[in-house]
């Protein structure tokens, strides 16, 4: 039997999970919920085969659906997330979960209570280059991680929908825009170092009229047995350009992606790993990119619902990376290292 999804937005990468579900073939598109007219035009224009709402309360009401899937902007996440537990639906949420810590955790309960799964997109653990950083790591072949070092460069973000992007109010802070894939790759790298211990962070911006809005943030993060991570992201470049470097006790890899843009089919990309004094490249097969990235996270959320399988990011690890987000936050705030100890105990 086929997961019916329903999808609530239609905007810029809203359209991209519409084709996501559209392609995984354990999955079915059943409904879409655009908001203004010209996005529900654009859904029909664009899947006339699919029920398309102009209200999310009517299609949860109306279909007959197992699973949904949010892509709104991210100050809607709560209250609509909420609304699709307490009908009765697997969640597929995109990052970040939530603004607020206390309604990550909400959600968290909420899914456990109802018996739903609760998957977060941060699709970049599905990825053919950065999951084979991650396999790389976790197969020992750089011993025990004890550096880590999560780079982007890219142009400026696109406005969203009626601006909301620039919203400090909507986007909660742009840390838990972007920079959130990266402290979630972090932490993931260095899972074997235990969980986060402390976060210090330095921002800069160029945008006088909105100090907020961060063009440039590194952080360090510290780990409970040792080692450590650096985040560093700025919206000051061009194209998009990712790169991560681990070194572990004896060994070192370095992972580099190019594009045009973060949405490119033709992407460069490529790994190294040195062991020991040998130094070779490892073969990638399948392209990586968050294009791609996107159907493999349907794909694992379809399969874990029909039970094989777990969600690629749970609530919880969603949860986490919000967290070390706004501790990040509150670094820039306070120019003091946060302490992350016993934040979830
Ligand atoms: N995982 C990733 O790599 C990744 C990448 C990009 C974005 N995101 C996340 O995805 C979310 C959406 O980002 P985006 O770039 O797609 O933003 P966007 O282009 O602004 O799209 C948001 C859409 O939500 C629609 N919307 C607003 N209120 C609605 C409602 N009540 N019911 C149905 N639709 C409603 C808007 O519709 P109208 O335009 O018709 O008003 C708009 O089309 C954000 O949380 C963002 O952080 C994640």
């Amino acid at each position: 039997m086929k997961v019916r999804f329903g999808l609530i937005g239609f905007g810029a990468w809203g359209q991209h999970h519409a084709r996501a579900i559209h392609e995984v073939s354990g999955a079915e598109l059943v409904s879409i919920a655009a908001h203004s007219d010209e996005s529900v035009v654009r859904a029909r224009e664009q899947y006339p085969q699919v029920q398309v709402y102009s209200d999310y309360r009517a299609m949860l009401e109306k279909e007959d659906l197992d699973a949904v899937d949010i892509v709104l902007p991210s100050d809607l996440h709560y209250r609509v997330a909420c609304e699709v537990l307490e009908s009765g639906r697997h969640l597929l949420l995109e990052k970040p979960m939530t603004l607020d810590l206390s309604e990550a955790s909400a959600l968290v309960r909420l899914a456990r209570e109802r018996g739903k799964l609760l998957a977060v997109g941060h699709e970049l653990r599905l990825s053919s280059l950065w999951g084979r950083v991650k396999d790389l790591i976790d197969e020992g072949a750089i011993g025990q991680p004890i550096y880590c070092l999560i780079e982007l460069w890219r142009r400026p973000y696109r406005l969203g929908s009626g601006g909301w992007r620039y919203d400090i109010n909507r986007v909660g802070s742009w840390i838990l825009e972007e920079p959130i894939h990266f402290f979630d790759l972090a932490r993931w790298y260095m899972a074997s170092a235990g969980e986060p211990t402390s976060i210090y962070a330095q921002a800069s911006h160029r945008r006088l009229d909105h100090p907020e809005l961060l063009d440039n943030l590194s952080a360090m993060v510290t780990f409970e047995k040792g080692g450590y991570a650096v985040i560093s992201q700025s919206l000051a470049g061009w194209e998009h350009h990712q790169t991560v470097k681990v070194t572990g006790q004896h060994g070192a890899i370095w992972a580099k992606w190019s594009g045009a843009m973060d949405r490119t089919f033709a992407p460069t990309f490529d790994l190294h790993l040195q062991r020991g004094e040998s130094l070779e490249q490892i073969s990638i097969d399948k392209p990586s990119g968050e294009v791609y990235e996107l159907v493999d996270e349907v794909g694992r959320f379809v399969e874990a619902i029909q039970g094989n399988g777990v969600v690629g990011c749970t609530g919880e690890e969603g949860r986490w990376s919000m967290a070390m987000c706004l501790k990040a936050e509150e670094s820039l705030r306070t120019y003091m290292p946060i302490s992350l100890t016993g934040l979830f105990a």
